[in-house]
């Protein structure tokens, strides 16, 4: 949370969706799950994203996730393809049962006011491609909007991202379609565009330790000039912003831990980052993080910002 909110501040325009949660474990009443759906003030459009097979259990889940505040839609992860999500027929196994996904889809519609949108992707292998029969069982559903991953559960996220299958998708549909996989510069945004005329782009891993890029491409998008990267100092202090407001929303413990991920990547392409990133990789105490940040910033000569 604490990172998509840094997001959208820089973006308010910005459409965040939370990490998949588990419709059973909510619907169960598992309060570690519950916390995952908080979204914050900052987030203008943002989704929680259910993942479930069960038609029953994701409507509940969404009934209750769609009365939280700040919670503008429900998204249906059916495109997940870790092991033990397929395993119990959730995430993209839902691919391989399009009546089943049809079921869940609509179930969820009924059940909420909220736009449902479905993120799915091109398929489960390259011998079983159909995302395009899919992306039209969706919309009959009652889909409000769909996202599309170029690759398939097979490929997990190796290989690039195909962009064929999402200007397929769009083609058959009405509702807006969002382009997914490997959108990692402007300039990449803008290739997907003209391949696909996706409605909308999503960006994963390329936004870790780079919030900004976002910015720079929605101006690419619109035809404006993206705004130059932040100076390594500003930079930091971001990261370190981040892991202010991490630490208050799940404690000092969990956040020092999540912080070590996060700054080797707010920590990419600075001179000596794989020197740094060994003890990014190792920041226990706040303390810890904020030595570390005082040493890059003042080794980078940017300590006068
Ligand atoms: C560690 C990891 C966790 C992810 N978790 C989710 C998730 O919870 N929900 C989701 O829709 N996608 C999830 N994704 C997939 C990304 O949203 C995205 O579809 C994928 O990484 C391709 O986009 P990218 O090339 O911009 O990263 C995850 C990806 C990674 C690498």
């Amino acid at each position: 949370m604490a990172f998509r909110s840094l997001c959208a501040s820089l973006l308010p325009s910005l459409r965040t969706t939370t990490e998949m949660v588990s419709a059973k474990a909510l619907c169960y009443g598992n309060a570690k799950t519950a916390v995952l759906t908080r979204v914050s003030p900052a987030e203008r459009h943002a989704s929680v994203q259910l993942f479930g097979s069960d038609p029953e259990i994701m409507a509940c889940a969404a009934r209750q996730t769609a009365a939280l505040p700040g919670v503008t839609a429900i998204d249906i992860n059916m495109g997940c393809p870790t092991p033990k999500i397929v395993a119990c027929g959730d995430g993209c196994a839902l691919m391989r049962h399009p009546e089943k996904a049809r079921a869940v889809i609509a179930a969820v519609v009924a059940a909420v006011d909220l736009p449902v949108t479905v993120k799915f992707r091109k398929g489960w292998d390259s011998a079983h491609v159909n995302c395009v029969e899919f992306a039209e069982a969706a919309e009959a559903a009652g889909a409000a909007a769909l996202c599309v991953h170029g690759r398939t559960r097979a490929q997990l996220y190796s290989g690039r991202a195909d962009r064929k299958c999402i200007a397929a998708v769009k083609r058959a549909v009405g509702i807006p379609v969002t382009a997914n996989g490997d959108i990692d510069s402007p300039e990449a945004a803008l290739r997907c565009r003209a391949a696909t005329n996706a409605d909308m782009y999503m960006v994963g891993r390329a936004a870790f330790g780079n919030p900004w890029l976002l910015a720079q491409i929605d101006s690419a998008l619109r035809g404006l000039p993206p705004p130059p990267p932040p100076p390594v100092a500003e930079r930091l202090e971001t990261a370190r912003e981040q892991f202010t407001q991490a630490a208050k929303d799940k404690g000092e413990k969990a956040a020092c831990l999540e912080a070590r991920r996060h700054l080797s990547w707010y920590l990419r392409g600075i001179p000596g980052a794989a020197y740094y990133r060994r003890e990014a990789s190792a920041v226990s105490t706040p303390e810890d993080i904020s030595r570390l940040i005082a040493r890059v910033t003042r080794d980078c000569g940017c300590d006068n910002g």
